[in-house]
């Protein structure tokens, strides 16, 4: 199993990413509510790079009793980011494209060593 530094824990705050490499892997590494989340850097639509575009809240359609529309909201739920190529969302969460669930990003492995975060492959 192969390791990286990532960064120091504290200085990674919520909202914060991270690009790293260990060997052909390149990870994006997201702080999200202080959550940390690790995935693939490539976009499984053409290989973009899927974590470096905006993170952004899904967005929700809220309905009436009768399904008529509310209008459209941000979700205070579910986070997304956005393959800055051509806009392919994934669930920061999940790494699942919202698109399509089946695909997914592969995620990694983040450990905190003191106060050092690394990601293994
Ligand atoms: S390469 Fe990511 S959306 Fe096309």
């Amino acid at each position: 199993m192969a390791e990286q530094f990532v960064c120091k824990a504290a200085e990674f705050k919520d909202g914060d990413r991270r690009i790293v490499r260990i060997g052909q892997h390149e990870i994006g590494v997201f702080n999200h509510q202080g959550d940390i989340y690790a995935y693939s850097n490539y976009c499984l639509h053409q290989g973009g790079p899927a974590c470096e575009g905006l993170t952004i809240a899904a967005v929700e359609e809220h309905l009436n009793e009768d399904k008529t529309s509310k209008g459209l909201f941000f979700s205070d739920k579910q986070m997304n980011f956005v393959c800055p190529w051509h806009g392919m969302e994934y669930d920061m969460k999940t790494g699942e494209c919202v698109s399509d669930r089946k695909m997914k990003l592969r995620s990694y492995k983040v450990t905190k060593k003191g106060d050092d975060l690394y990601v293994s492959v």
